[in-house]
């Protein structure tokens, strides 16, 4: 029979989220930790020191991933992973990543209030640079753990030009040594804590959310080149607006997302010269399709493009599509769905399975363990924002079904010899 854990400590839990929240870009609204940004640099000194604390053994990979790792009894069993990340987006909130990295972090330190030692390794792991980057790559880190982090990307350029590869040399972290990141020894399991970030578990009343799918996530670059004009003597009609174009496929994307099966978002238009009284030249907007279901991501990624070189013919300016980068929708491993809700059943905990329209380091952690996501409740369904609330309560329960689960896993070898894929 399984026996149930104490709760993790919830006013130590709440006690780091408040501690790392005080680290955020100075004159930004909300939070912000950009990834290669100061304030992200001295936040992660307050996660190393905390992991340090909390008995692990702390080091930087090639890649900028922290890694913990708490010893098990038995060096040679396959490793159990969890973590997330703590970069936020611009403007975000205190939750999104965090609580994964805070609340494993808070796992290792009730494992040893209870005198629990697990068998195998626990290792604990806040990803590099999760949130979409300035160079149109998320999930860097964690992209490099499973091996998907290709040279390719590493020539990404930002808008002034400079290559991610430059960012991290200078961050620190020389780019040759990044695909010395890569994990080869079996793990067998990741299993990542983290907000739902939107409003399905409150609407329904529960308390803890087991992931089934993770949407399929695909970017792109859309520039549109024009002609600059006198904005008051040039006619109407003659003109070859690139702003009216970013406009015109920021809508048929829009329209195109209608049909219920996905979502499509225009986060970020440029216009250049930007000013009143020229009309705009070029344009670059960037968006993304999300769905869990590959054949709507893949129908509706040409339905965009097609629309996209319409628009330019039409309007006379040049139109090229750029796709930055593509995740398929992920499931995650069957066997640790049933773990995560028999350990919550263990603990009296009600679940329910649902997708996550998030985009997460576990999507790339897929490519190299059995996978799977412990979801609590989001206030109002809000995140990416300064509102994004997860109680001290539900951040504390949700650290519970991930150590009880952990527990369990440790116990019972599930999905031992699997790829996880
Ligand atoms: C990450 O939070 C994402 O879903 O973009
Ligand atoms: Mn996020
Ligand atoms: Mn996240």
């Amino acid at each position: 029979m399984t026996t149930a854990s104490a709760p993790v400590d919830e006013r130590r839990l709440q006690r780091d989220l408040d501690a790392i929240a005080s680290f955020t870009e100075p004159g930004t609204e909300g939070w912000t930790r950009r990834v290669f940004q100061p304030a992200f640099a001295e936040s992660r000194s307050f996660v190393a020191d905390a992991m340090a604390d909390a008995g692990l053994d702390v080091s930087l990979d090639g890649a900028g991933n922290i890694i913990g790792v708490l010893p098990g009894l038995d060096a040679a069993a396959p490793r159990l992973v969890s973590g997330s990340h703590t970069d936020t987006v611009a403007g975000g909130g205190r939750f999104d990543g965090i609580l994964g990295v805070l609340g494993a972090i808070e796992v290792v330190r009730s494992l040893r209030d209870q005198g629990h030692r697990l068998t195998r390794d626990l290792y604990v792991v806040d990803f590099l640079g999760e949130e979409p980057n300035e160079f149109g790559l998320s999930c860097v880190g964690s992209r490099a753990i499973a091996g998907t982090l290709t040279a390719e990307h590493l020539e990404l350029r930002d808008p002034s030009g400079r290559r991610l590869a430059d960012a991290f040399a200078d961050s620190g972290h020389d780019p040759a040594t990044i695909a010395a990141a890569r994990w080869t020894d079996p793990a067998l399991a990741f299993v990542e804590l983290h907000i739902e970030q939107g409003p399905v578990l409150e609407a329904m009343g529960k308390e803890i959310g087991v992931v089934d799918v993770i949407a399929g996530i695909t970017r792109f670059l859309a520039t549109f080149r024009g002609r600059p004009d006198h904005s008051g003597t040039m006619p109407m009609h003659l003109r070859r607006d690139a702003a009216s174009a970013a406009a015109e496929s920021q809508l048929a994307l829009e329209s195109l997302a209608g049909d219920g099966g996905g979502v499509a978002t225009t986060g970020r238009i440029d216009l250049w010269p930007g000013s009143m009284n020229v009309v705009p030249a070029v344009a670059r907007m960037w968006g993304e399709l999300r769905s869990p279901d590959a054949g709507w991501l893949e129908g509706h990624r040409r339905g965009f493009a097609d629309a996209v070189r319409g628009i330019g013919e039409r309007r006379q300016v040049g139109a090229e599509l750029d796709w930055l980068s593509a995740t398929n929708p992920t499931p995650c491993t069957a066997d640790l769905q049933i773990a995560i809700e028999q350990a919550s059943a263990t603990l009296g905990i009600d679940t329910m399975r649902l997708p996550s329209g998030a985009g997460h380091d576990a999507v790339q952690m897929a490519h190299i363990a059995p996978t799977a996501m412990v979801f609590v409740p989001s206030k109002d369904g809000r995140s990416h924002v300064p509102e994004e609330y997860t109680s001290p309560a539900e951040c504390a329960r949700g650290a519970h079904v991930l150590m009880q689960t952990l527990i369990e896993l440790d116990r019972a070898a599930v999905g031992e010899g699997e790829d996880g894929r």
